[in-house]
């Protein structure tokens, strides 16, 4: 690969890509992690409250027609912002495919019993970390975090039970823009938007 950006990827032209933008993400998220890039379901989290955006990754878990699930605490910092205000973005970058995505959105939680099949798929460490971690807080010292989990650890059943502050958050996206780099920074950006009920595909500069 020269020094131009993108330069190994063909355009990303209107009557390639898939018209629902679903089916889009479908496609650009499984060459993501065939090209064996690492952690392709990373994704930054923006959200915004009175006027100050806040930014951090989390894990893309579970995506389909009615939007993109990553879990949390209900109670940090992210879970308090999106209940003051559900309008969030999303961004994922891989870089190895000169490739971003981003999606505008608005989050909301998902239903517990989702939350609770998940809850039960995950590692018994991670289960008790979700107990443990009062996330977001300001914690006295890292022995402070380890007493918790020991303590919780010898408290908790087997199966261990979901806190009530862990779940799902849902993002159901009303614009979801593909960029694909290309050579002398004639990028292709191509957004997808909602509208009355249907996407509408419009080319931005890049
Ligand atoms: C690769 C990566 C994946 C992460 N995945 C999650 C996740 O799925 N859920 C989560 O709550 N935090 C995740 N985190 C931690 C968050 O970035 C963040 O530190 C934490 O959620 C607290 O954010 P807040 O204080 O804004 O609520 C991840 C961090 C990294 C670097």
């Amino acid at each position: 690969m020269s020094g131009r950006d993108g330069d190994s990827s063909p355009p990303l032209l209107e009557e390639d890509v898939d018209p629902d933008p679903l089916v889009q993400f479908k496609k650009w998220f499984s060459e993501a992690h065939a090209s064996g890039i690492a952690q392709p379901d990373a994704m930054t989290l923006a959200t915004a409250v009175d006027e100050h955006p806040s930014a951090r990754v989390v894990l893309l878990k579970h995506f389909d027609e009615s939007g993109f699930v990553f879990f949390s605490n209900y109670q940090s910092q992210k879970g308090r912002e999106i209940a003051d205000n559900p309008n969030v973005a999303l961004c994922f970058v891989w870089l190895e495919l000169h490739r971003q995505v981003r999606i505008v959105g608005t989050a909301a939680r998902i239903a517990n019993n989702e939350s609770d099949a998940y809850f039960v798929s995950r590692p018994r460490g991670a289960q008790i970390a979700a107990s443990a971690s009062p996330q977001s807080e300001i914690l006295a010292s890292r022995a402070e975090l380890e007493s918790n989990f020991a303590r919780i650890e010898q408290e908790a059943g087997d199966p261990a039970l979901r806190p009530s502050h862990w779940g799902g958050f849902r993002v159901v996206p009303a614009t979801i823009e593909f960029w694909q780099g290309q050579p002398d920074r004639l990028h292709d950006r191509l957004r997808y938007r909602r509208e009355a009920g249907n996407w509408i595909i419009e080319r931005l500069a890049p």
